[in-house]
């Protein structure tokens, strides 16, 4: 049994970008090692999603990123941060419905719109940053107690 009280956690976890061969195990390896750590179903639930939308639009609209998880006795700490096209509007972004995906990215399932929207209304704290042609990155904060 893995206990979280009182310790740190952190990892890092690579995602691949501009390719959907691997999309979605980053998430769900960070719902497991959650699940270990004996955090809520609600934590846990609101953390896959996070981390499932940020890791999609790096396979998405990145080159490549990483996904840093780190666990403290209080907060849930996600950041995904991407070198590549960055967002030039991101008012428009987080707009329900809102997306730039390729008829590729479509036909995959995905570019609905709803990733950005879903991933500020799933965490307590949510920021991000991005620079045209550079890259994103999103800080996602989620309060455990
Ligand atoms: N990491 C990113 N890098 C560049 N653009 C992004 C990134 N994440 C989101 N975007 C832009 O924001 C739009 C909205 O994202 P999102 O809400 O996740 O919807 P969707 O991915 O379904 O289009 C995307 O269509 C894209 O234009
Ligand atoms: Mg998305």
């Amino acid at each position: 049994m893995t206990s979280y009280e009182g310790t740190n956690f952190k990892k890092s976890f690579p995602v691949q970008g501009k390719s959907f061969e691997n999309a979605g195990h980053i998430s769900s390896k960070v719902k497991a090692l959650l699940q270990k750590m004996r955090l809520s179903n609600e934590i846990v639930r609101r953390a896959s999603v996070v981390t499932y939308e940020a890791e999609i639009n790096i396979c998405s609209y990145a080159e490549r990123g990483k996904i840093l998880l780190r666990v403290t006795p209080k907060f849930l700490i996600i950041d995904a941060i991407d070198e590549g096209q960055g967002i030039p509007d991101i008012e428009l972004a987080m707009k329900e419905g809102y997306s730039t995906a390729t008829d590729k990215i479509r036909q995959m399932g995905f570019g609905a719109g709803m990733g950005l929207a879903n991933i500020k209304n799933f965490s307590d704290t949510f920021r991000i940053i991005s620079e045209v042609g550079k890259g994103t990155h999103l800080k996602m904060i989620i309060r455990i107690n």
